[in-house]
Formats: structure tokens, C-alpha cells, sequence
């Protein structure tokens, strides 16, 4: 039995234990071993809840951390605090990875023990191990996303017709989007996961400061109108251009030949292309309590599997990376054109 403690027990938090749960026949296939969630650690006093890390990091047993708070802290004390006892944390804190990501790697690193984070980009889409594993030896040339379900379902009703607040207050009303949408229809939430994103295939940390970003709150239904005319839709990307150096969110004309043209409503799409494996497309859920829930457990399967040992993530040795600016617009466009 593999002891494992969950520190937030939110949405994402209380999937985890579900999954953990549900899926222990398929868990213990596996891993040969059981998951075990040992620890609850939650601001909230709630029964059989712990309040203090120093619990969990006391404990000699516990061998996984899974961090489901948010935010910078206390989120990074706590991971820095596990890992320094050797404690693997798997985590879908992006705001995390983005800022602390690199130096909490090499902690692990130094430690014996693991900093995974595949629910921080695409929910439960498996976009972080395929290209930190699969795709190890390509050389990754571009990447584009749509990372964000919230914009993507704001612009899917935009394009059957609705204007941009009728559209975000629909999606607010299905709890599809925040009561202060700032940070995903302003491009922000996509911002972080493409910086991740780039981090990982380019050996260059790129912060989520340095993404030019453009959200989608300036898109009119004439845009749609235009966007049809052409054959094209318009979809919120995050795009890692290697050859150009640059890394941008901003709504791009997607044409109809584009695998990420038929990816609407909540669902997020990302389409990587790599020197010798050409283009390759993921898709599905990126966000909700159980697919990010099941990327979670996802990776503390993997360190469970590896305990006393660390698995290399692509972040440890990272420097900071130069970035230049995108492409600019086609004179007299509001959008570029995905190519
Ligand atoms: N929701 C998604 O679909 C999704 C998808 C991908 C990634 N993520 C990421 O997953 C993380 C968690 O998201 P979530 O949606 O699960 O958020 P959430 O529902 O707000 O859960 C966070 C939990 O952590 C608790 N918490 C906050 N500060 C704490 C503290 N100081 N000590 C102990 N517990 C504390 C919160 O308690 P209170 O409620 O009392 O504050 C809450 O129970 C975020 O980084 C988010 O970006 C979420």
C-alpha cells in the first residue's frame, strides 16, 4: 500500500480521492500496489481533515503529495517542505509550475523524488508526458492550443450567433465560466499553460510574463460574419512558434482543413508538430473534477512506481529563455491566420 496526501480538498482535491477510489482495481493492475489516501489537508475544518502540512511531511509513510490548492502560496511552501523529506508532489497548479516550476524540479532532483504536474495544461488531456516522453527526441517546431474551455465555449456560441456578453453570461450560468472571467477571457489561464508547454519541448524557461497576450473580449459577431466568408472559425490559441522564438495568446482565423477547427464547447485541442513525427493532435477534456482528477493520479501512479528515485521532467536545469516578439498581423487584419 502506497500512502498518498491530498492538500486542498476542492474540486480537483476531492476527484482525486474519487479516482483513487473508483479505479483501485485498475490502479493496483498497474502499480502491483494499492494507493492509499492517508492525509486531507484543507484550510476548511472538516472531519478527519488535517489543517497543518507538518502532519503529512512528519510522516515517514507518506510517500505522494498530490497539491490541488492554486496559488503561490501557501502552495509553494508546502511542496518545497515535501520534497525536501522526499516526497514526490504531483500537481495541477499551473500558476505554480509557471512561477516556481523550475526551481521546485531541481529540489526533487536533489532529493530523490519527483515534481510532476501533467493536470497544469490541458486538464485530462495527457499532453505533458507524451512530449516530455514520446515526443523526447523530436524537435518540436510549433505548438498550438486551445487551452482554455471557457473561451472556447464563449466562442462557439459566438459563432451560432451570440454576441461576446451573451455569451459569457451563458457560460457563467452552466458554471462554465467564473464570476470574474478576467483571467481566461483575457487570455491569462492560456498564457501560463503555453509557457509551460514551451518550457518543456525547448529547453528554455519561458514565464507566462512573457507571452504577448490578446484575449477574446474584443471579437465581434461581424468577425464570426468575415471569419465564415473565408471558411474559417475563430478559436483563443496559445502558440509556441520555435523557429520565430516567440510564444503568444491571441484569437486566431482557424481554417476548416485545421484539426482544431472542429474542437468547440469546453473542449481543448493541441496540435504539435515535430521534425520527424509531423503533426500530431490532442484532444478531449481540459478541465473538470475528473479528467483533471485522472491526470493527477496519472502522475502519482508514475511516482509510485518510483519511489527514492526522481524522473527527469525537462524543468530542473532550465534557463530563462530569450523571447522575441510574434508574428505581427497582415496589414489591415484583426487576426492572424493559423498557418
Ligand atoms: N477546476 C478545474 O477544472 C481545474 C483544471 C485544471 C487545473 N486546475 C487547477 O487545480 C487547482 C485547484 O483547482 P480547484 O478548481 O480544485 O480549486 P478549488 O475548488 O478552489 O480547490 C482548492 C482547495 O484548496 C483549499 N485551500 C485553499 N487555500 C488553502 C490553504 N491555505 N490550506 C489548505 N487548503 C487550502 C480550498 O479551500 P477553500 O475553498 O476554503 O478556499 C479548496 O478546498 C488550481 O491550481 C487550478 O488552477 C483546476
Amino acid at each position: 500500500m502506497i500512502n498518498v496526501a491530498i492538500l486542498g480538498y476542492g474540486n480537483i482535491g476531492s476527484g482525486v480521492g474519487e479516482v483513487i477510489e473508483k479505479n483501485s482495481a485498475e490502479i493496483k493492475r498497474v502499480l502491483g500496489d494499492t494507493l492509499h489516501v492517508k492525509y486531507i489537508l484543507d484550510i476548511r475544518d472538516i472531519p478527519g481533515v488535517v489543517n497543518d502540512i507538518n502532519v503529512i511531511v512528519n510522516d515517514p509513510d507518506v510517500k505522494v503529495v498530490c497539491e490541488t490548492m492554486g496559488g503561490k502560496e501557501p502552495a509553494y511552501t508546502y511542496t518545497h517542505l515535501a520534497l525536501e523529506r522526499g516526497i514526490s508532489v504531483c500537481s495541477s497548479n499551473k500558476e505554480l509550475v509557471d512561477a516556481y516550476g523550475v526551481e521546485l524540479s531541481a529540489i526533487a532532483r536533489e532529493h530523490n523524488c519527483s515534481y510532476l504536474f501533467e493536470a497544469s495544461v490541458g486538464g485530462g488531456i495527457p499532453i505533458i508526458r507524451p512530449l516530455r516522453e514520446s515526443c523526447a527526441h523530436e524537435k518540436i517546431t510549433l505548438i498550438a492550443g486551445i487551452l482554455n474551455g471557457t473561451c472556447n465555449y464563449i466562442l462557439t456560441n459566438m459563432k451560432a450567433g451570440k454576441d461576446f456578453a451573451t455569451a459569457l453570461r451563458e457560460a457563467q450560468e452552466k458554471g462554465f465560466a467564473e464570476r470574474n472571467p478576467a483571467a481566461d477571457v483575457e487570455g491569462h489561464d492560456t498564457a501560463r499553460k503555453i509557457a509551460i508547454l514551451a518550457s518543456l519541448v525547448s529547453g528554455k524557461k519561458y514565464s507566462y510574463e512573457q507571452v504577448a497576450c490578446e484575449g477574446i473580449t474584443n471579437i465581434t459577431p461581424e468577425d464570426f460574419a468575415m471569419a465564415e466568408s473565408r471558411g474559417m472559425s475563430i478559436k483563443l490559441l496559445g502558440v509556441y512558434d520555435a523557429e520565430k522564438n516567440s510564444v503568444n495568446v491571441a484569437p486566431y482565423l482557424v481554417p476548416q482543413t485545421s484539426p482544431l477547427y472542429g474542437v468547440n464547447d469546453v473542449f481543448n485541442g493541441i496540435m504539435v508538430h515535430g521534425t520527424q513525427v509531423d503533426n500530431l493532435m490532442f484532444y478531449g477534456r481540459g478541465a473538470g473534477k475528473l479528467p483533471t482528477a485522472s491526470a493527477v493520479v496519472s502522475d502519482v501512479i508514475e511516482c509510485a512506481k518510483n519511489i527514492g528515485r526522481n524522473i527527469p521532467n525537462c524543468f530542473a536545469d532550465l534557463e530563462p529563455a530569450e523571447v522575441s516578439e510574434p508574428p505581427a498581423k497582415p496589414a489591415g487584419e484583426k487576426f492572424r491566420v493559423l498557418a
